[in-house]
């Protein structure tokens, strides 16, 4: 015979400070998921000024013609907000890589025992990985 469980309104965000590690691994998991298919829409758009600058397309930056691709990469790199976005875009995709494979381990039952503290520990290790690449994408901004 089926069950029911009363779960509550736990989709309610109203409710967030109720909510347990495992809900917030799960509303970052599914966050970042979506951002990063989000990012790859962005990222085909900018590869695709190769098309028209393999064809001669040029583009004048900074007083210099430059083929288009260059032109959106140099303009692009040279905001700050763009770096930014890309110490956000690292961050993002550590932390649904290092969750994902802690997802991946705890359907294979293992860890099962430990799941608010792997989560913790993803959360730790994509900060310390996120902090230690600033300076790589902040060379050069200013
Ligand atoms: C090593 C890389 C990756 C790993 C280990 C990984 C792992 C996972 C896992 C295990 C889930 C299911 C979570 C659940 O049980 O609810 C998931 C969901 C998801 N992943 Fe990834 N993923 C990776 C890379 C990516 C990339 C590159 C993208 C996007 C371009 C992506 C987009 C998504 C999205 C959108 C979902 C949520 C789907 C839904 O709403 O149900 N993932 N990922």
């Amino acid at each position: 015979m089926s069950q029911s469980y009363n779960r509550g309104l736990i989709e309610d965000f109203g409710r967030w400070r109720e909510f347990s590690a495992g809900m917030w691994a799960w509303i970052f998991h599914k966050f970042t998921g979506w951002v990063l298919v989000g990012y790859l829409f962005t990222h085909i758009a900018v590869l695709s000024t190769s098309i028209p600058a393999s064809a001669g397309e040029t583009v004048v930056y900074e007083g210099t013609q430059v083929d288009v691709y260059t032109g959106t990469i140099v303009a692009l790199e040279s905001l700050l907000v763009v770096r930014i976005l890309e110490v956000g875009l690292l961050a993002v995709a550590v932390f649904h890589i290092l969750n994902g494979l802690r997802l991946l381990f705890v359907d294979l039952g293992i860890g099962l025992e430990s799941q608010d503290k792997s989560f913790y520990a993803s959360l730790i290790l994509t900060g310390a990985i996120t902090v230690a690449s600033v300076p790589t994408f902040i060379a050069g901004a200013f």
